[in-house]
């Protein structure tokens, strides 16, 4: 069942005990990559790393606990990392949640923009010089269709006046799309790629976390594909700054395109993150 394909590459995936993480971490594992998952609940991240190792057949996997949502977590994320490897070669940035109500972390963010966009800025940062000394490496960013309907309001970013699940959540996604986009310049010529995906509707446990009811959708596994095509495909060699849906590119929404709400976007993240340039 294992294969050697991907032997010697070190690959790092958010939120990888459930999902289309999960799928996407044994997968990569199964193909012979040494993988590294995140999860927060040490009881569930236990489980999944049994049964990953079991069904990919690999033993180099291995999980790193952190609520992403919290800042100083994600920054010891980053250190645990870089004490245990000495390289990078895929950043899968794919944790994320929509919340029916508004909450602020410990550190005073709305929920959604830190988990969902704060999370991605802050660790691809941290480890961005491991992954330009890796290059070629990858980095992606798991969005949304939803970034269709998402709006960067820079006077209102925590969503402090008006707040909708769904339209925070669209927000962010807009965000990862922008951040990921801004993040393939600032990458130009170094041999890290990065680009964002939409991964279709896929049935897995996100619409639980939110407490909604289930929309339906492919199985992780399948919403997983788009993610492995980006993380393995010699046809996206050197590509960077795109936008994927079923392993092909697609035009995002003309406002994440706006180069220069990305880069605005991307100096009010350093700063709410304390990221000095
Ligand atoms: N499902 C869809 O139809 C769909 C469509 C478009 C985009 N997406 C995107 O796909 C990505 C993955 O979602 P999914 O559908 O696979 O959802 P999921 O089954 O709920 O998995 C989410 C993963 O993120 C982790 N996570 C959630 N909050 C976290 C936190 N505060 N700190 C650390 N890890 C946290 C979860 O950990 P636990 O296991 O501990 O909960 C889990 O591993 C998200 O970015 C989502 O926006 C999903």
């Amino acid at each position: 069942m294992h294969s050697n394909v991907l032997h010697g590459n070190v690959c790092l995936i958010t939120g990888a005990t459930d999902g289309i993480g999960k799928a996407t971490a044994r997968e990569l594992a199964r193909q012979g990559a040494t993988v590294v998952g995140t999860g927060r609940n040490p009881e569930k991240t236990e489980r999944v790393l049994a049964e990953i190792k079991r069904d990919s057949g690999s033993d180099d996997v291995n999980f790193l606990l952190a609520d992403l949502a919290e800042m100083d977590q994600v920054r010891a994320l980053a250190a645990e990392f870089r004490s245990r490897y000495d390289r990078l070669d895929v950043l899968v940035n794919n944790a994320g949640a929509m919340f029916p109500t508004r909450g602020e972390t410990v550190d005073g963010f709305e929920q959604t923009f830190a988990l969902n966009h704060l999370a991605y800025f802050l660790l691809t940062n941290l480890l961005l010089d491991m992954l330009i000394a890796s290059a070629p490496a990858r980095v992606i960013s798991v969005s949304s269709d939803s970034h269709r309907r998402g709006k960067i309001n820079f006077n209102d970013l925590q969503r402090k006046r008006s707040y909708s699940g769904w339209g925070a959540y669209g927000d962010s996604k807009l965000a990862n799309v922008l951040f990921s986009n801004e993040l393939a310049r600032r990458l130009a010529g170094t041999g890290v790629t990065s680009n964002a995906l939409h991964p279709g509707l896929v049935a897995t446990n996100f619409f639980d976390n939110a407490g909604i009811p289930p929309m339906g959708g492919v199985t992780p596994e399948d919403g997983a594909e788009t993610m492995l095509y980006l993380a393995t495909s010699p046809e996206v060699e050197g590509v960077t700054g795109r936008y994927y849906v079923d392993s092909r590119e697609r035009e995002p929404v003309a406002a994440a395109q706006d180069m220069d709400v990305a880069r605005r976007l991307w100096d009010v993240s350093a700063e709410m993150v304390g990221l000095g340039e």
